[in-house]
């Protein structure tokens, strides 16, 4: 037989989630379901992204989400198809979603699990075909299974999350996942339906020389990330900002380099999101030998008092986030300086 003449397809997502079960004797397969809940509405998504162009999901929702943000026609779509496979699925009892005020009930009372979720990130980017994203966090609920979640179950620092990850609509779509045992890519096979796993065991360089940051709100950055920037352009990094946070952190997760949404005017706190964004991509981060901030200390630290917190975030290379840090630092200890003269 000559194999040379067929090659084998690789692992699907599918497979490879139930190999992983494998490895944990009490494991119920509950997790593993709902992961492949998020993969279907994941491929549902991608076919609405894909044909966006032809049919009429482009454009402007007509509404304002709670974050004051208006809402694109696809933000919604991509909200109503994860909701509803999560729903359908069983395993989740609440969901927070960016695209809802409150927490989400499913129905689903006796569901073990928590769903935090960005539906559709990069919002600005869907009509000019420029990658976007969905991004994920699952948590364990505190409460007794039986009942509605509660608040408590949703805010839950990041350290307890017990699996999160991405999808990347791009030049391929691809899902990126950890369940805290390092992170593993897959590349979606369109024709196939089926996403392939194509980056096993992912981890990013410890360093390098890439920055990514929205310089428009330079005027009203922190001194410490403005001194930062001004080290990154005396280095000779490249500048790279696509401004879906997906993309960015997506590219910089392969190659090193750092993503910085720092405090702004306009956006006091940070811009980006606690639950849905920021500590999702932390523990991926992390798990892949990076690191997550917000310019002080570790994302995955904070507690959590409001479901649509928001945070700076300083996300990448280990070593790049540890140098903001420290120019954080730096910047702090010379304001002290200044007021104590
Ligand atoms: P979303 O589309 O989910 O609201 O997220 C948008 C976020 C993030 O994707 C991106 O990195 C950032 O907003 C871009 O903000 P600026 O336009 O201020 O750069
Ligand atoms: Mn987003
Ligand atoms: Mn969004």
């Amino acid at each position: 037989m000559n194999d040379k003449l067929a090659l084998p397809v690789g692992t699907t997502l599918d497979r490879f989630i139930m190999r992983k079960q494998e490895d944990f004797p009490f494991a119920t397969g509950e997790l593993s379901q709902l992961l492949r809940d998020i993969a279907l509405a994941a491929k549902i998504v991608n076919r609405e992204i894909n044909r966006a162009g032809l049919i009429d999901v482009t454009g402007a929702y007509g509404q304002q989400n709670v974050q004051g943000e208006e809402q694109q026609k696809l933000d919604v779509i991509a909200n109503i198809r994860f909701i509803r496979a999560l729903r359908n699925g069983g395993e989740v009892c609440t969901i927070i979603s960016e695209e809802e005020d409150e927490i989400i009930h499913t129905g689903n009372n006796k569901g073990r699990y928590i769903v935090a979720i960005d539906p559709l990130d990069g919002s600005s980017n869907i009509d000019v075909n420029v990658s976007i994203g969905t991004i994920f966090s699952i948590y364990r609920r505190l409460s007794e299974s039986g009942e509605e979640g509660t608040m408590e179950d949703c805010l839950q620092n990041g350290t307890h999350q017990i699996a999160a990850g991405y999808i990347v609509y791009g030049s391929s779509t691809m899902l990126v996942y950890t369940t805290g045992h390092g992170v593993n890519g897959f590349t979606y096979e369109p024709s196939l339906g089926e996403f392939f796993l194509s980056h096993p065991n992912m981890t990013t360089p410890k360093t390098g020389t890439i920055y990514s940051c929205n310089e428009g709100g330079y005027n009203s950055f922190p001194e410490g990330i403005k001194n930062y920037l001004s080290f990154c352009k005396e280095s000779g990094y490249s500048g790279r900002y696509i401004g879906s946070l997906v993309a960015d952190f997506h590219r910089n997760l392969i190659k090193g380099g750092v993503y910085i949404y720092p405090a702004t005017a306009k956006s006091p706190k940070g811009k980006l999101r606690l639950l849905y964004e920021c500590n999702s991509l932390a523990f991926i981060a992390e798990q892949a030998g990076g690191k997550a901030s917000d310019g002080t200390g570790r994302i995955m630290e904070i507690e959590p008092t409001e479901l649509h917190q928001r945070s700076s975030l300083v996300i990448g290379s280990a070593e790049m986030v540890d140098k903001v840090e420290e120019f954080m630092k730096a910047s702090v200890k010379a304001a002290d300086t200044v007021t104590a003269n």
